[in-house]
């Protein structure tokens, strides 16, 4: 079973706070959410390897530590989780960026893959597959399938807030695949909003309505 982690930092939750409020424009909202997004990378890559190099520095030799060849590579599940990458890449400026779309199909309701571009050796990199709402898990779940038929293999998953129904969907279809969050919220509504959550992502994200 995937371990799920709340981050339950202060800045992370004092950030978290403004993006829910309904008041918060597009502009603050965008620049929040990469905030937050930045913080829970700086806790995710708490474990990364390191290893001892030698540096000279103006005074004297010095035995210091690098990250150890980690390949990192951020998944945004297009389009709410465009907003997470920037935040993400000012910590990690060497992770690579790949993108899943995925559209609903009016019949199945299932989601299916409109645009796939991923970096080659996704299969060495630890991934961090980002989008802002687990409400259904659907989505991430299918994006975590697409990344997985292409040859990933080391996947972590990075919401700003959750449902319980989609933690848990998550963890029955990817038990390989650890969850961070900075809230788990109460339930879905009638709608599949997460409640009390922060409205529709993207649109909050793009201005778009
Ligand atoms: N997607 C969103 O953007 N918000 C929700 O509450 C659920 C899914």
């Amino acid at each position: 079973m995937g371990k799920m982690y709340v981050f339950d930092h202060p800045l992370i939750q004092h950030k978290l706070t403004y993006i829910r409020d309904k008041g918060t424009g597009t502009k603050e909202f965008r620049e929040l959410t990469n905030e937050i997004a930045g913080l829970m990378a700086f806790e995710i890559t708490r474990e990364l390897p390191l290893r001892e190099v030698e540096v000279e520095t103006p005074v004297s030799k010095a035995k210091c530590k690098t990250i150890s060849g980690k390949k990192l590579g951020i998944i945004p599940i297009l389009r709410a989780g465009l907003g997470m990458v920037d935040g993400i890449l000012e910590l990690i400026p060497a992770a690579k960026v790949g993108h899943v779309g995925l559209y609903r199909d009016p019949d199945t309701l299932k989601p299916v893959e409109y645009y796939v571009k991923l970096p080659k050796d996704i299969e060495e990199r630890e991934l961090i597959v980002v989008d802002p709402m687990l409400a259904t898990g659907g989505s991430a779940i299918e994006a975590i399938n697409v990344v997985k038929k292409r040859g990933a293999k080391n996947i972590k998953l990075m919401c700003l807030v959750a449902a319980p129904e989609g933690v848990e969907e998550m963890q029955k279809a990817h038990p390989d695949v650890d969850i961070y969050l900075a809230a788990m919220d109460e339930k879905l509504n009638e709608k599949g909003y997460i409640v009390p959550g922060l409205g529709d992502a993207g649109d909050r994200l793009f201005g778009t309505k």
